[in-house]
């Protein structure tokens, strides 16, 4: 049977690890679409280092269309990924977009048809060290929505220890998760890892911007418990301290930050449905004169 033709865009910290775990089924015939060089993929996993060498472009020209492409950019380099899109594009080509934040179709309905993106919410932490080098902290899981195209991504998983599952829900997910990130901000701005949330000043702070994220999904339809926001917190003050989220990752960097993925879109909805989210807002403010 011909193998399963995956191309992944953004091979960093999320996209490095997924591509090492898909890269270990024969099934699979994997390419990696880079923007910087990488000879090849080391994954510090929890249980224990995998490695793999699939093929590796880095001139979108030579492309050629996938059964998969797995879009792994951050949401503000999607222009770039956008360029690999017009050579991988066959006419049953699915997109996966593995990215944080609530806007996933709507970022790339401009490039793909929109019922051929396949949105998924991402919990795996990762952090790089060089190219192609990644510490993955945990397996995670990945949630997409129910439906074919989600139990089909699920289906090239199912070898990995990666929890890859669907959900009737998707709207809950993507706000629990926009909970988690948007109480993250706050690492970004003072500059230190997820430790500083057992600070409980610091903490405090957390609680409220996640407080004004629930509200937000709430009135987009998000079915969120009423202890969200302090159970996220509670999260991080359990996390390992020194753990990096991908804002704060890139700050570290000096690349751009998710800004309006993370913020912005609470401040932007917080308008349309008259909710005020002044925390955000400052955050927004805060992140965007530090960047
Ligand atoms: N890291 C985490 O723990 C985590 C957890 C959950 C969700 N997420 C989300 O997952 C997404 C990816 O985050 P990440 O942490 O993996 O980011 P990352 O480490 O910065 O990786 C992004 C990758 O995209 C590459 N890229 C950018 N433009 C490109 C282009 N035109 N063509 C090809 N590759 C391109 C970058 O190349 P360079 O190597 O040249 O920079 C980099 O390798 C984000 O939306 C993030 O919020 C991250």
């Amino acid at each position: 049977m011909a193998r399963t033709r995956i191309a992944l865009i953004g091979p960093g910290a999320i996209g490095a690890t997924v591509a090492a775990w898909l890269a270990q089924s024969p099934e699979l015939a994997l390419t990696l679409c880079a923007r910087t060089p990488l000879d090849r993929l080391e994954i510090d996993a929890p249980d224990g280092r995998i490695s793999a060498q699939p093929e590796v472009l880095t001139d979108p020209a030579a492309a050629k269309p996938v059964d998969w492409v797995l879009v792994c950019t951050k949401t503000y380099d999607v222009a770039g990924a956008a360029t690999w899109l017009e050579h991988l594009l066959g006419p049953d080509t699915r997109v996966a977009v593995l990215q944080n934040g609530v806007e996933h179709v709507a970022r790339f309905a401009p490039y793909v048809p929109v019922e051929r993106i396949v949105p998924a919410v991402v919990d795996i932490s990762a952090e790089r060290s060089a190219p192609g080098r990644v510490l993955q902290r945990m397996n995670g899981n990945i949630l997409l929505p129910a439906g074919p195209d989600g139990e089909a991504f699920v289906a090239l998983f199912a070898h990995t220890p990666i929890a890859v599952r669907t959900t009737g829900d998707f709207t809950t997910a993507l706000f629990r998760k926009l909970t988690v990130n948007c109480a993250g901000g706050v690492c970004g701005i003072v500059d230190k890892p997820n430790g500083i949330s057992r600070d409980p000043a610091i903490a405090e702070l957390m609680v409220a911007l996640a407080e004004e994220c629930v509200a937000i999904g709430r009135a987009e339809g998000a079915k969120l418990a009423d202890d969200l926001a302090a159970a996220v917190v509670r999260g991080y003050q359990n996390s390992a301290p020194d753990s990096i989220n991908s804002l704060h990752a890139d700050r570290m960097a000096g690349r751009p930050m998710e800004i309006d993925a993370r913020h912005g879109v609470i401040v932007r909805l917080g308008e349309t449905h008259g909710i005020p989210t002044p925390m955000n807002r400052l955050v927004v403010t805060l992140l965007t004169a530090i960047q």
